[in-house]
């Protein structure tokens, strides 16, 4: 079983595909892969965007979401965490999201639970899911080209999970991180140091401000002196247009932004900063997290796990049914190009509907479609169902057509399409017909 607790958990190239679906679900309202999951949030930390977001994230793929009120639950008669989720396991979630102010708290749970646990912060630690959606804004914002770029990390770092975590994944994807704060909240690293920003302020590429987490420091303090020090963090620290001029860079923040002392109200409505694309992306980048790691166990050929749909069939059992579907057919078109090649008949059990939310499915887990057109931009998350047809298009054009009758199922993969199948479905159409059981 494979937990989320911190970025090293994921390999570059499992990054990478978590980065692919994620741009598949920006586009993505909703679809029914999670159709029948559950997952569990458990935030004992406040929180608004993330716990909303893997809400979101949970919803937009069909899961139910029980979000544990951890103010009324039973850590306040004194059961332990371990308990609590020992207790949340017994009623079989599909995942457990959790954010804890201790640090090591979502990783020593993994021996008390069958499903996996997802860390959504545990106190300086970590946050892999904040680090990976920064990583994919700033990937997308420079379409790629993030190979040696300068990231300038300002603020309480060495209190940031958000820094943490980012320290982690950003330098094995070729990012230089440049960490800007005053001593105090300076962490112990090999990274390079600055004091002031305007020492380095003409290196950046990227600015990420990080908010000074005072929940986690210890105040020894008068308030005059508190005032003092705020004040001069925000002469020495807050992100102003005074400070950054025209400069091109992109600005980042995980939220929640203390405004004015951060980042100033001017640079957040500032074209460069994408303060609120790294939100949006959020949810994308965690709907592919829990695509991921809820359906780890149920590869294509793993028999062993049965889950029932609503109307009564096997899920693994129709996906699998779609995947034979694709496999004959990717196997067997290449050698028959041409128009209307012979039909071959399988079976396949379920009603239409359902047939349709698996196709669905299928189209979206394994991105058939996708793969086959590598060379071209596909929106494959277009699709139209009537009079018992579901249509994929790209571009407008239609590209695979599954008609569905009483009796029969017909996947018809369509030249007409244009480029979009060229490279495999040379001249003609391609028909396969399977029978309904
Ligand atoms: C976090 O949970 O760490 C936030 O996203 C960042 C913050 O609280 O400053």
């Amino acid at each position: 079983m494979k937990h989320l607790i911190t970025p090293n958990d994921l390999s570059d190239k499992e990054v990478e595909e978590l980065f692919e679906d994620a741009r598949i679900f920006q586009d993505l309202r909703s679809n029914n892969i999670l159709e029948g999951k559950l997952v569990v949030t458990l935030f004992f930390e406040s929180s608004t965007r993330t716990r909303s977001s893997f809400e979101i994230a949970a919803k937009r793929l069909g899961a139910e979401v029980v979000n544990l009120e951890v103010q009324t639950s039973s850590t306040n008669k004194g059961e332990t965490v371990e308990d609590t989720v020992a207790n949340l396991n017994a009623m079989k979630p599909d995942a457990i999201i959790i954010r804890h102010k201790d640090c090591g708290l979502p990783a020593s749970l993994k021996t008390y639970v069958d499903c996996p646990i997802i860390n959504a912060g545990d106190g300086k630690n970590a946050h892999p899911t904040q680090a990976l959606l920064d990583l994919f804004t700033i990937d997308q914002h420079f379409e790629g080209n993030i190979q040696g770029k300068n990231i300038l990390i300002v603020g309480d770092i060495v209190n940031s999970r958000v820094a943490t975590s980012n320290l982690e994944l950003l330098p094995r994807f070729g990012l230089n991180p440049i960490l800007v704060s005053p001593p105090r909240f300076q962490s112990n690293s090999s990274f390079r140091n600055a004091t002031h920003i305007k020492e380095v302020i003409d290196d950046a590429d990227i600015i990420m401000s990080l908010r000074v987490q005072h929940e986690r420091h210890e105040v020894n303090i008068s308030k005059e002196e508190q005032e003092r020090e705020k004040e001069e963090y925000v002469r020495d620290y807050c992100i102003t247009k005074e400070l950054v001029g025209d400069r091109d860079f992109l600005l980042l923040h995980p939220g929640p932004v203390n405004r004015n002392i951060d980042i100033t109200d001017e640079m957040l409505n500032d074209p460069r900063s994408k303060v609120l694309k790294q939100v949006e992306n959020g949810v994308a980048i965690r709907m592919a997290v829990l695509k991921k790691f809820i359906l780890q166990k149920e590869n294509i050929e793993n028999k062993r796990i049965k889950v029932k749909s609503s109307k009564g069939f096997s899920l693994i059992e129709l996906i699998f049914a779609i995947a034979v579907i694709a496999v004959i057919a990717s196997v067997a078109i290449p050698k028959l190009m041409g128009v209307n090649s012979k039909a071959k008949t399988s079976t396949v059990n379920g009603d239409i509907s359902t047939i349709i939310s698996s196709v669905q499915s299928y189209h979206m887990i394994h991105k058939k479609v996708d793969k086959i057109s590598d060379s071209v931009t596909l929106n494959p998350t277009v699709w139209s169902i009537a009079d018992k047809e579901v249509i994929f298009k790209e571009n407008d054009k239609e590209c695979v057509k599954i008609a569905v009758s009483d009796s029969q199922l017909t996947v018809t993969i369509d030249q007409a399409s244009g480029d979009v199948c060229s490279e495999l479905y040379n001249n003609g159409v391609r028909n396969e017909v399977f029978a309904l059981n």
